[in-house]
């Protein structure tokens, strides 16, 4: 063996490395329909990041603070630092706001308000903002989002001289029933939510409404579950889509 050999790795810097040299990634949780999962997908995003090792800021744009009821649950100490800001001037206040942060999550109010459009906005004016939108497993929910998410998404894209970044992100679904791949069907359609689907969901799981009562992230509670591995992938795929270069319309 040559010296040094078997000790050369990938000289890559990673994902956080990446993200910090960026100038930081922003990522914004978003629906108008209640309960599809916005908290819960903000919330195990942003501690999965920070146990990468990233500093993260989690903002609680929701008026009920659903994310600081969690974080005030937590027993252990924080990982990352949460601020509740449920206020309309959010898209101005952002770049302030997210300061020297590696990454920084916002959770949107999940109804359709004015907040919820002033997350999409921030997000959308951010050079290295990705939105995503979670969607429940069943056509109920789909056709809804489609509705209503979609105008919202325009909206905001007609803001930026950029195409947005946004994914749906499909939540709670039953493994390997036949419903799931029809929601998969009828989101892959043009012109869906002008967002593709994320290739990883959050499967439904009881770790996850566990993970908001107790303040304890999936990857904290069980760091060897399918949750954690789920969360894991979305996070890299979301972080690589918010690093990537933008594209000019
Ligand atoms: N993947 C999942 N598996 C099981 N329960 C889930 C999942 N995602 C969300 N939930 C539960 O669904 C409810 C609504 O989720 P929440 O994240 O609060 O939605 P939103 O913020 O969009 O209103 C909560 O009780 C939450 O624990
Ligand atoms: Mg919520």
């Amino acid at each position: 063996m040559s010296p040094g050999k078997g000790l050369k790795r990938s000289r890559r810097p990673s994902l956080v490395a990446r993200c910090r040299e960026a100038g930081g990634i922003v990522i914004g949780c978003v629906q108008t329909k209640g309960g599809a999962g916005d908290s819960t997908l903000a919330y195990n995003l942003a501690h999965e990041y920070a146990q990468l090792g990233a500093s993260v800021l989690l903002i609680d744009g929701d008026i009920q603070q659903t994310l600081v009821d969690a974080a005030n649950a937590r027993t252990v100490a924080p990982i990352l630092t949460v601020m509740p800001y449920p206020h309309e001037s959010l898209w101005q206040d952002l770049p302030r706001l997210r300061g020297g942060y590696d990454v920084t999550v916002i959770d949107g109010p999940g109804h359709h308000v004015a907040m919820t459009m002033a997350v999409i906005t921030a997000v959308a004016l951010d050079k290295h903002g990705v939105l995503l939108v979670p969607v429940g497993a069943s056509i109920a929910d789909v056709r809804p989002t489609r509705r209503d998410m979609a105008p919202l998404l325009a909206r905001a894209e007609g803001l930026v001289p950029w195409k947005l970044r946004a994914r749906t992100v499909l939540m709670r679904f039953d493994t390997g029933e036949t419903v799931t791949t029809t929601v998969r069907e009828a989101l892959a359609e043009p012109p869906v939510v002008a967002a593709p689907l994320a290739a990883e969901g959050l499967a439904r799981r009881t770790i996850y409404p566990r993970s908001l009562e107790t303040g304890l992230a999936v990857c904290e509670l069980d760091s060897r579950s399918a949750a954690k591995a789920e969360v894991a992938a979305v996070a890299r795929e979301v972080a690589e889509l918010a690093l990537s270069d933008v594209v000019l319309k």
